[in-house]
């Protein structure tokens, strides 16, 4: 059954991706020292890693639980942070997943991809190095169409220092959003703020469409570098695939199109409470994302009433139901035009399937499924899902997960106490 409390739904307009978790609201509980509060959370990774039935022996090649969480203990006594393994980092990035509650593809988590760069920001020139690394995850992750989901982690936060890598991309591919004079957007209406902030930077965009990608603009060591016109000098970095309808060719007129791989690098990830701040991953599209979401939502692409027209549909009133025959329409021209083009998708009936399969194997596994049921039921049709029938828990497993952060890092910048940020 659906909650009662529809408030929740509210999540699933304001943000825009189906991998993301919120925290539980901890006020009320006195905060422990953070010493502890680092060793209670690698131990309750090492309990997960302990229990699960190939990682356990990652725990016992050095030495068992016992003596890794002495290590780490007198690790965090002497320098306030402790070092994952290259397994438990490989391990941690699996699970962080696995716990995402609003995440739909997580019976992939064992596939994840976990690449281990920690240490490339000191390279000599980190910027180009930096660059590089991503440029190949973008380039394997998208495989020539059959997509493969892969994690890039780098430098974990240290106590006292600013973060070594960050970026100000919400995602490795994604498109600009330009002001018009009349007040309209040209674009993405969710990418303004860091289209203007890449103008300012000195961007000078070629030309600017309703499908501009926008640079990269990382921060090191708290300091903006360059902006990175990446796609400018390898356009085929940037996969796109134009919307084309299985049946009406005057949808062809409406000129839509989207990009391959949904590749998120604005969250921090944190395995056993050490915190990477930079670690961009990807899976691939569920349809419904693009179709339903970024194409659809009013505050984004809106191109509905221009989809009705192209149908010839009676947009005269709501309750010829005009919007949800449209919408139905797009949906299909995304999941076909992607299958024609050879890109992996998703669809919403076989991903739904696939997640109430997984939540079984759990529950035989004796572990519980957490999820947010408002971001597990798609944004059309929900109700011919299994998500939407069923009751999730949606407490946040908080010493492994990914998580909403600041998007303006400073070295001394407190936590504001906002349960969906670290
Ligand atoms: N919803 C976001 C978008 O439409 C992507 C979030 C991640 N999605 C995914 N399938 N891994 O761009």
């Amino acid at each position: 059954m659906p909650p009662k409390n529809h408030s929740l739904i509210e999540g699933k307009h304001s943000a825009d991706a189906s991998v993301f978790n919120d925290m539980k609201d901890m006020s009320g509980k006195p905060q422990p020292e953070p010493q502890s509060h680092l060793r209670a959370e690698a131990q309750g990774f090492l309990d997960s890693m302990a229990s699960d039935k190939n990682a356990h022996q990652a725990l016992d090649r050095v030495g068992g639980m016992e003596s890794r969480l002495r290590a780490i203990s007198d690790e965090i006594e002497q320098s306030g942070t402790y070092t994952h393994t290259a397994e438990e980092l490989q391990f941690g990035a699996r699970l962080a997943w696995r716990n995402s509650n609003r995440c739909i593809g997580r019976h992939l988590w064992r596939s994840l991809e976990v690449r281990d760069l920690r240490t490339l920001h000191t390279e000599d020139d980190a910027t180009d190095a930096i660059t590089g690394a991503l440029k190949r995850h973008l380039k394997d992750a998208f495989n020539g169409g059959r997509i493969k989901s892969i994690i890039s982690v780098f430098a974990p936060r240290r106590p006292g220092s600013a973060d070594a890598v960050r970026i100000d991309n919400h995602q490795l591919t994604r498109y600009a959003g330009f002001r018009l004079d009349d007040g309209r957007v040209l674009g993405d209406p969710d990418s303004l703020a860091l289209t203007d902030a890449c103008l300012a930077q000195g961007w000078k965009p070629s030309t600017q469409t309703p499908f501009t990608p926008l640079p990269w603009q990382f921060i090191l060591e708290g300091q903006r570098t360059r902006i990175q016109e990446v796609f400018k000098e390898q356009p085929d970095l940037f996969q796109e695939v134009h919307l084309t309808h299985p049946e009406m060719s005057s949808f062809d007129a409406l000129n839509l199109k989207w990009y391959a791989v949904p590749l998120l690098a604005d969250m921090a990830m944190k395995i056993g409470g050490i915190v990477y701040p930079f670690a961009p991953f990807n899976g691939y599209y569920m349809g419904t994302e693009i179709g339903a979401r970024n194409l659809a939502d009013q505050h984004r692409y809106n191109v509905l009433p221009s989809v009705a027209k192209v149908m010839g549909l009676d947009d005269s009133s709501n309750r010829t139901l005009w919007r949800d025959r449209a919408l139905v329409e797009l949906n299909r021209a995304v999941l076909h035009s992607f299958d024609q083009a050879g890109v992996t998708v998703g669809d919403h009936h076989a991903l739904g399937e696939q997640f109430e399969a997984f939540c079984k194997a759990e529950e035989r596994k004796d572990r519980d499924v957490k999820g947010d049921w408002s971001w597990l039921s798609p944004p059309i049709s929900a109700s011919q899902t299994p998500q939407f029938h069923r009751e999730f828990d949606n407490e946040v497993v908080q010493h492994t997960n990914f998580f909403y952060q600041h998007s303006n890092p400073k070295p001394t910048e407190k936590s504001s106490g906002c349960p969906f940020h670290l």
